[in-house]
């Protein structure tokens, strides 16, 4: 058996157990998601317990391309401006619903708005293919806990409530997609890998989540957090604390360099897999260097304050 047949085994497999209402570890390129359809309230109220999150969170509908999502959502103009530019990839649109029971009531929380996505990775995309309707996959970590970027972090967080897992190596991007609402004027619920200048550049101004928690659900969650403290804009590490460096720095033991050529993206794909590294390694807390606020590193100082328990 070559390669492609092993994947293609793998795929239906996959799709045969969402089918059949369990839950597939499932690699995106922005993290491991943990899927089940969407459509099936068993199967995502198994999604919630698994992760060990509040059911007043909803999850996001994975679909392979607009049409699918265009039958569970209404686009407007700018919803739609933004999926033929950004789709498949890591961008997040929150709309209003337009069918209720292919995203059931448990996945979206109860709200009249649902979450829809198409990912870009191939696995993912191969594995909506033949699935064909919406699949919800928030991170496959436990709640509160990093988002899982390899296949064995994913494996550990959720794996054991898995029927079927596909490995797709280490997730390319590294932070959980862009979340844009887009009910009234057009807000940014979470930073991600699409930046900000992006999005404003196609649908102008974009305004912050709004204190009303219906609309901004994950907003009240805590997130992202390691068990040691975190301590973030810090120049030099103390004696036992591990350091996340950006830029050159000597190297030594307990430092995990996000980006020696300070590179936001390759900061970005590193950020969770070092806080695990760090978190595990015996230090007295994790101490992180300052990272510049542009572009992507918005989406990173989002998820440090979020580990830090800053936000939310
Ligand atoms: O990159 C990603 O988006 C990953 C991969 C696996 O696709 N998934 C992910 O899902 O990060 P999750 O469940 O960890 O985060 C979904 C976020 C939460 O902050 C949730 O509150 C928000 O999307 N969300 C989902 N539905 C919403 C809705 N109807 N209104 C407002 N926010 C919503
Ligand atoms: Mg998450």
């Amino acid at each position: 058996m070559d390669e492609d047949q092993a994947i293609g085994q793998a795929i239906a497999r996959a799709a045969a157990a969402l089918r059949a209402g369990g839950l597939v570890i499932l690699p995106t390129e922005t993290v491991y998601g943990l899927a089940a359809d969407a459509a099936n309230p068993q199967a995502v109220a198994a999604v919630y317990e698994a992760k060990g999150r509040p059911a007043f969170n909803p999850l996001i509908a994975h679909v392979a391309d607009l049409a699918t999502a265009q039958r569970i959502a209404r686009f407007d103009e700018r919803a739609l401006r933004l999926a033929k530019r950004f789709w498949p990839g890591p961008l997040t649109l929150v709309l209003p619903v337009a069918d209720e029971t292919a995203v059931c009531d448990l996945a979206r929380a109860g709200l009249d708005t649902v979450a829809v996505r198409a990912p870009g990775h191939p696995l993912a995309h191969a594995l909506l293919q033949a699935f064909g309707g919406p699949v919800v996959a928030p991170s496959a970590n436990r709640s509160g806990r990093p988002s899982p970027t390899t296949f064995l972090d994913a494996i550990e967080e959720t794996g054991a409530a898995a029927d079927q897992a596909l490995d797709g190596g280490p997730s390319r991007i590294g932070l959980e997609s862009t979340v844009i609402a887009l009910l009234d004027e057009p807000r940014l619920l979470r930073p991600g890998a699409v930046v900000r200048g992006e999005i404003e550049l196609l649908i102008g101004p974009l305004s912050e989540a709004d204190a009303d928690a219906r609309r901004s659900p994950g907003r009240l969650a805590r997130h992202y957090a390691p068990n040691l403290p975190l301590r973030l804009g810090a120049l030099t590490p103390l004696r036992r604390e591990a350091f996340l460096a950006f830029g050159p720095t000597p190297s030594r033991d307990q430092v995990w360099n996000l980006s020696p050529s300070r590179d936001l993206a390759e900061a970005a794909a590193n950020l969770f897999a070092y806080l695990r590294a760090a978190d595990r390694s015996g230090a007295s807390g994790i101490a992180v260097a300052p990272i510049p606020d542009e572009g992507l590193g918005e989406a990173i100082n989002d998820r440090l304050r979020r580990a830090a328990g800053f936000v939310g």
